[in-house]
């Protein structure tokens, strides 16, 4: 059987945010330490950052980057991260367990931020666990105003005479977990973020702010904890935050490749509860999503190695160092799709996380740095996946899952740029057949196949490590043709393709 689906330029879901290409660098195991900054590296710059992980961040094309958590963030005390580099101050961090030397803070971030480039900007999350308004006021203070004021100048003594201009703040994180120091009720969390809200604003009005939403649709207190959240911050926010990570459980790999079926239902009910408050507010306004993290995550092997040594206090462990195959590269450019296809509501996402901590970057201390498979989706679809996304209302052979019933093999969105060419996003869920794909290209001015390009291996348990860094790169794939309006193409078994047309 054949999955088909039609293409209009006239059906539209909305303008891809190039934010929605972030990415997220949490103080966490190598993330920080010997991800990005390691002063003794062969290829580390006058300012102690890797320049052989900055290529390959330029070459991912992120765009946004949340800094710096993650759970992180709710004993974060900014003040230790600024300053001379040797004085600052060591710290326990609770939420790793592990000593944080302050080395890399928030000057380091934002000269970080511009040697990416020009769509690099920052994201920076508020520690609402263990601090409160004063402590927000005053990083805003330190890092957006001018100059003339205590905190605006001792950022000026401190060597970075511009502002910072942080947009975009995340008020705590993941404040509905148990886990998170600081761990609030809805009520309690809705006021103090609606209470920082009010007092950022007075300072500018103009930033943007990202409300926690909850850390899971799995978590009990899902879509009431929006609910209430929202009804104390609805006027004085613009994002509320979504997080979900995906691993196969007992060996299911069928219900792990729907995975993104989870990631769409999560979505549509945040907007549901989103609006929902919105049309009780009789407001005009949309809040939007910020799903600032996400990916594919073996949690529970994490879990094991956190319980083995739990009174050490190391400096940046090897921590959630996830090596992924090409299956787990299928479901995470399936998620990519998932994000894709709901362009119009979320319009931040940030890829969790950048490098060595569940990351599509790793490194070795004073060695090489590498792609792993989960690079290969997200840079593609960072390169060619800006413009409009089209409605894709696939018609295709289903099979059975688990956790989610009959699920149809075949996930795909398209995104149509500005000068008319067209790039096809898919999946082929089916593990063991190709996928036979039309599609109907309607009135959409393309003529010809500039490249399919595929991921997809014999092995799907094949992948990227430090002797073996480039066993799994994309593929081209022969064959697929566009005549009399319609696309023919095959999609190889546990597949993402990314089929450019023009
Ligand atoms: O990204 C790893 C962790 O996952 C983050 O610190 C936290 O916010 C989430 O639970």
């Amino acid at each position: 059987p054949t999955a088909r689906f039609t293409l209009d330029p006239t059906f539209t879901i909305g303008k891809v945010n190039p934010r929605l290409f972030g990415s997220f660098v949490e103080h966490l195991g190598r993330c920080v330490y010997t991800g990005i900054h390691e002063p003794t590296h062969p290829t580390a710059d006058p300012e102690g950052l890797r320049t052989d992980v900055l290529n390959l961040i330029r070459e991912l094309g992120v765009t946004t980057i949340r800094y710096p958590g993650g759970n992180f963030v709710s004993g974060y005390k900014w003040e230790d991260s600024v300053g001379p580099a040797e004085t600052r101050p060591r710290r326990l961090d609770l939420a790793w367990r592990s000593t944080e030397t302050n080395q890399f803070g928030l000057s380091e971030y934002i000269r970080f931020l511009k040697k990416l480039g020009p769509e690099a900007e920052p994201m920076m999350a508020i520690n609402l666990g263990t601090r409160g308004v004063q402590e927000a006021l005053e990083l805003q203070e330190y890092a957006n105003h001018p100059s003339g004021t205590a905190l605006s100048d001792l950022r000026v003594t401190h060597g970075d005479k511009d502002p910072f201009d942080i947009r975009m703040w995340c008020l705590g994180n993941e404040m509905d977990g148990p886990w998170q120091t600081g761990h609030k009720t809805a009520e309690e969390y809705g006021r103090i973020a609606a209470e920082t809200a009010r007092a950022m604003r007075q300072i500018d009005p103009t930033v943007e702010l990202v409300a926690c939403g909850s850390s899971g649709q799995g978590m009990p207190t899902f879509a009431e904890w929006e609910a209430t959240v929202l009804k104390e911050t609805y006027d004085l926010v613009d994002y509320i935050s979504l997080h979900a990570y995906y691993e196969p459980h007992d060996g299911d790999i069928d219900s792990f490749l729907a995975s993104a079926v989870d990631m769409e239902s999560f979505i549509e009910n945040v907007v549901a509860t989103c609006d929902h408050i919105g049309a009780k507010l009789k407001s005009k306004k949309k809040i939007n999503l910020s799903f600032d993290e996400w990916n594919v995550w073996y949690m529970s092997t994490f879990q094991e190695q956190n319980e083995t040594d739990p009174l050490d206090w190391p400096e940046a462990p090897r921590l959630l160092e996830d090596n992924y195959s090409v299956t787990d590269a299928v479901v995470f450019g399936s998620l990519l799709i998932a994000l894709l296809r709901h362009a119009d509501r979320v319009t931040v996402a940030c890829l969790a996380q950048l490098v060595n901590v569940i990351a599509p970057i790793m490194t070795e201390p004073g060695g090489p740095a590498w792609r792993q498979t989960t690079f290969f989706p997200f840079a593609q679809a960072s390169k060619y996946g800006r413009g409009e996304v089209l409605d894709v209302r696939v018609d295709a052979p289903t099979y059975m899952t688990q956790k989610y019933g009959e699920t149809p093999l075949l996930h795909a969105t398209a995104v149509r740029a500005e000068d008319g060419s067209v790039t096809i996003f898919a999946v082929n869920r089916d593990r063991t057949n190709p996928l036979p794909l039309e599609v109907a290209l309607g009135a959409l001015d393309v003529t010809r196949v500039v490249e399919h390009s595929a991921l997809a291996d014999p092995d799907p348990d094949a992948r990227n490590t430090l002797t073996a860094p480039d066993r799994v790169t994309p593929h081209t794939v022969e064959g697929t043709t566009v005549e009399e309006g319609r696309l023919t193409a095959v999609l190889e078994p546990l597949s993402w393709n990314v089929i450019r047309l023009a």
